[in-house]
């Protein structure tokens, strides 16, 4: 008679043996790993060894025109690399929520707004990145930065590089974006101080302005 029944198996073909088996595996595993990283020091081949299982990599970013290398582990967020990793810091990317569900992280990916806090540093190797300490000229700010601040959109501001960048993203690549379209453009985008009427009408000064020449 077997230890298990038909009726331990799953859908997937697994029994409570097999999962016992493979859980032993994977612990066993940690262990071995555990004991490489001890004893890797040890030898030039270990010392290489070290980063790699440590899961260190490499990898080039591209922010606001500047390639530069960034040491990071494969599971850094963008969010997490271009506040803590790139130099100087970029800290105008705000992390509030870590989950993809505030906006307050928004950058331009290949002028995509993306949440920084879901995007893989590695992932965005090889993409141009821009955040909002990219949208100004020197001194001068962006069309969509000016009318925040003429239009009082902003509170805490917690959440305005976010929006910002949400904003600038729709309006470059159609300046003529409709009051709707902006507000779908931002969907993502979370006040919690409630600044929505200032927020959109400074979204459509910006798209007049970028209309009339502006090109940020
Ligand atoms: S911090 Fe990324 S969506 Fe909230
Ligand atoms: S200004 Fe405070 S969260 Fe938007």
């Amino acid at each position: 008679m077997t230890e298990f029944s038909d009726r331990d198996s799953k859908p997937g073909g697994y029994t409570r043996r097999s999962f016992l088996k493979g859980a032993g595996t994977v612990a066993a595993s940690g262990v071995v790993a555990q004991t490489a990283l001890a004893a890797a020091p040890e030898t030039a081949e270990g010392r290489a060894l070290v980063p790699r299982l440590a899961g260190e990599v490499e990898i080039q970013l591209e922010v606001n025109g500047k390639t530069q290398k960034v040491k990071c582990e494969p599971r850094t967020t963008l969010l997490s690399a271009l506040r803590h990793r790139v130099d100087p810091p970029h800290t105008g990317t705000k992390l509030v929520c870590d989950q993809g569900a505030c906006g307050a992280c928004t950058v331009l990916l290949d002028g995509e707004p993306v949440c920084s806090c879901m995007t893989l540093a590695v992932d965005a190797q090889g993409r141009e990145i821009r955040t909002i300490e990219g949208l100004a000229d020197g001194d001068a700010l962006s069309p969509v930065q000016s009318a925040f601040v003429e239009n009082d959109a902003l509170m805490c501001g917690f959440c305005t590089p976010g929006f910002v960048m949400s904003v600038t993203g729709c309006l470059e690549k159609n300046p003529d974006a409709s009051l709707p379209e902006i507000k779908t453009a931002c969907s993502g985008n979370l006040c919690r101080c409630g600044t929505y009427p200032h927020i959109f009408d400074a979204a459509v000064q910006a798209g007049r302005q970028m209309k009339q020449g502006g090109t940020k």
